[in-house]
């Protein structure tokens, strides 16, 4: 039998690289290069199957140059970097790694609320800079944690693992919203209250945005919904850039229109808005949310299992199409 061939796009734990060297010849890209489409294609052209990160795009174009390609293991929950119909259409297995990072990434998430709310990277430049030359009854002065109303777009593992952290930890009242509304129990687990999309936009004192990218949620927080907000709230993005309309949004902490924000992805990352850099009332992150060594150990070898699964004809961890499948060549 062929041994299958893969690629790992990005550079990974040493040891996951060894799980799948025992199982398949591996190409690695242990220096980190992230690979343009036409190299990623180029790599792809004879092998079976592909670790990849969000930084990688899998599209009808790809998957045209690259007849041989089985499966795409994507180490991120998120797989908006993947075109699933045209993946279903080639004959071609997604899968993700969703479980192993949500009470990381809800950590996060609830860290980033808090340091926007109380100003602390904001804080700690002023300090740094020498600025700090007295007490004063209202330096840094940010909003209140405990006891506040606590918004979540987007209620899926993540979303309710923050909002399990707001209502048990910081006795804050939750509201969510949701494309579907969440099963009672599980909504009586998180102390969460179903509201429309402007009733969140209105209630929230610390609005956190944990849904999916897709056209349909592109833009999904702009001027209209920065304008519904009270000018005293915070909004925090972990989910995805595109998500916020970041040149509305700077414009918006310009103004005072909300009071802060705090993110961890952004539109056309790893590029920043100018705007936003020149905003002091923004905390920011590089897309960090899942980053402790373990989760990202986790992450690695659920993509590694998917992987082994798949060749090996077991059921798969985490799929996230069903597509007709080819025949190794
Ligand atoms: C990843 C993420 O670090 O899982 C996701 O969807 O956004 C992050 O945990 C990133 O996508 C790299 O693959």
């Amino acid at each position: 039998m062929q041994r299958p061939s893969i690629l790992v796009a990005r550079a990974v734990f040493p040891e996951v690289l060894e799980r799948l060297r025992a199982a398949f010849d591996v190409e690695a890209n242990q220096e980190d290069q992230v690979l343009a489409p036409a190299e990623l294609a180029r790599r792809l052209a004879d092998k079976h199957g592909v670790l990849t990160t969000g930084a990688e795009r899998i599209d009808a174009a790809l998957l045209a140059a690259c007849p041989r390609l089985r499966v795409v293991a994507n180490m991120a929950v998120g797989f908006n970097n993947f075109d699933v119909d045209a993946m279903t259409a080639a004959g071609v297995q997604g899968t993700n790694t969703p479980d192993v990072l949500t009470e990381t990434t809800a950590d996060f998430g609830f860290a980033l609320l808090m340091a926007t709310a109380r100003r602390m990277t904001e804080a700690e430049h002023f300090l740094r800079a020498g600025r700090w030359t007295q007490w004063r009854y209202d330096l840094f002065a940010g909003a209140e944690v405990h006891g506040s109303t606590l918004g979540i777009l987007g209620m899926g593992r993540i979303g309710q693992g923050i909002a399990r952290r707001g209502a048990h930890g910081f006795g804050m009242r939750v509201v969510y919203h949701n494309r579907s509304r969440l099963a009672p129990a599980l909504e009586a687990q998180c102390a969460a209250q179903y509201v429309s999309k402007d009733e969140l936009l209105a209630q929230s004192d610390h609005l956190v945005l944990v849904l999916p990218y897709s056209a349909e949620s592109h833009h999904a927080i702009g001027p209209a919904e920065l304008a519904r907000m009270k000018p005293t709230a915070t909004l925090v993005n972990i989910a995805r850039g595109g998500i916020v309309d970041d040149a509305a949004l700077a414009a918006a902490l310009r103004a005072r229109r909300i009071a802060a924000a705090g993110l961890d992805v952004f539109e056309g990352e790893p590029r920043v808005h100018p705007d936003l850099l020149a905003q002091p009332n923004v905390v920011l992150t590089p897309h960090i949310a899942s980053a402790t060594l373990a989760t990202r150990r986790a992450m690695a070898n659920k993509a590694a299992d998917n992987l082994l699964a798949f060749f090996s004809g077991q059921p798969l961890p985490s799929p996230v199409n069903a597509p007709v499948h080819k025949k190794i060549r």
